[in-house]
């Protein structure tokens, strides 16, 4: 049975079938309508979502399948103070598979320890959001037809921003990536994925302060928001929250086939204005999102040879 904390549990080519995979549940729905019928997903949400757990639900729905879940810490019995771990154990019981969200770092993956199903982690604090990488892999492939070879620009809160923590992670190992790291001096990128990513690894980044200076040489900006939820004082928050703020006039700047993608929500930092240039790609982004979760929990459930294994996976 596997489960999916990080984006460095699947290898490149895992990730690449399942992009294939996803391409073609996007051409072919109907071939997948009845594929896990009879199965059920759990989406267990310690804290807020729109497009994670609605995504997560109706790709099980669109593949035939149920789902059952909470929405809030405060909607379970989290609230009466019961252990992740207990949860999962009762969960295992009702579920065929998990998407969890939760805001400690780590508690899906204490989650996986005690579970019998497998467990996506749809979000852990400020570290990690593999399913949103694989969304956000699975964009620029279909945008670009490919991924490697490209400059990323990511801009904005590059501290507690779990979806570029994942991004880096898994771009790092496709050929010929660069980096610009853009944010204010207190937002920058953690030590750790600096360290053990971007330098280990020998990947060319810069960090800069400033949007404009290095846009024209972009094929992706990742534009993301400030991560309110993860700030310890108001004050901090709102000096930062409208540092960058993508409008048309910036955009000028940008190359004509460059791409703005966000993993949502938005605040501020893209004007709306911005939604109208066919650069914009975030809520094709949105789209994308549903297919590769589809392609996931199918591959999860050993329903495909994607990650190598045919046989029905999770509990007996
Ligand atoms: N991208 C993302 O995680 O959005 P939600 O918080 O709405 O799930």
């Amino acid at each position: 049975m596997r489960h999916l904390m990080s984006p460095m549990d699947l290898s490149v080519e895992e990730i690449n079938r399942l992009m294939d995979l996803a391409a073609d549940m996007k051409a072919d729905p109907d071939r997948y309508a009845h594929s896990l019928e009879g199965k059920i997903l759990a989406t267990c949400f310690y804290e807020p979502s729109t497009r994670t757990r609605l995504s997560f639900e109706s790709a099980m729905l669109h593949l035939g399948g149920k789902t059952l879940g909470f929405a809030s810490a405060n909607s379970s019995s989290a609230a009466k103070g019961e252990s992740v771990a207990d949860t999962i154990r009762v969960i295992s019981s009702f579920a065929d598979i998990c998407a969890m969200r939760h805001p400690k770092e780590g508690a899906p993956l204490v989650a996986s320890l005690h579970s019998e199903i497998p467990v996506i982690n749809a979000g852990d604090g400020g570290h990690q959001h593999p399913t949103q990488t694989l969304t956000d892999l699975f964009t620029i492939h279909t945008l670009r037809g490919s991924i490697d070879h490209i400059v990323v620009g990511l801009c904005g809160d590059l501290k507690f921003g779990r979806t570029v923590h994942s991004l880096i992670t898994a771009m790092s190992r496709y050929e010929g990536i660069s980096f610009v790291l853009i944010s204010p001096p207190e937002l920058r990128v953690p030590g750790y994925i600096r360290e053990d990513v971007l330098e280990a690894n020998h990947i060319p980044y810069r960090e800069v302060v400033s949007l404009d200076e290095l846009m024209p040489e972009l094929d992706i900006l990742y534009m993301t928001r400030v991560q309110k939820e993860r700030f310890f004082n108001e004050e901090d928050y709102l000096r930062m929250k409208d540092f960058y703020i993508l409008t048309p006039e910036k955009m000028k700047r940008a190359r004509k086939d460059m791409f703005v993608l966000h993993p949502l929500p938005r605040v501020n930092e893209i004007s709306v204005e911005v939604d109208q240039d066919p650069r914009a790609a975030y809520f094709r982004q949105v789209e994308c999102g549903r297919y590769i979760r589809q392609a996931l929990i199918l591959s999860l459930l050993g329903k495909s040879d994607v990650l190598g294994q045919t046989e029905r996976l999770g509990k007996s």
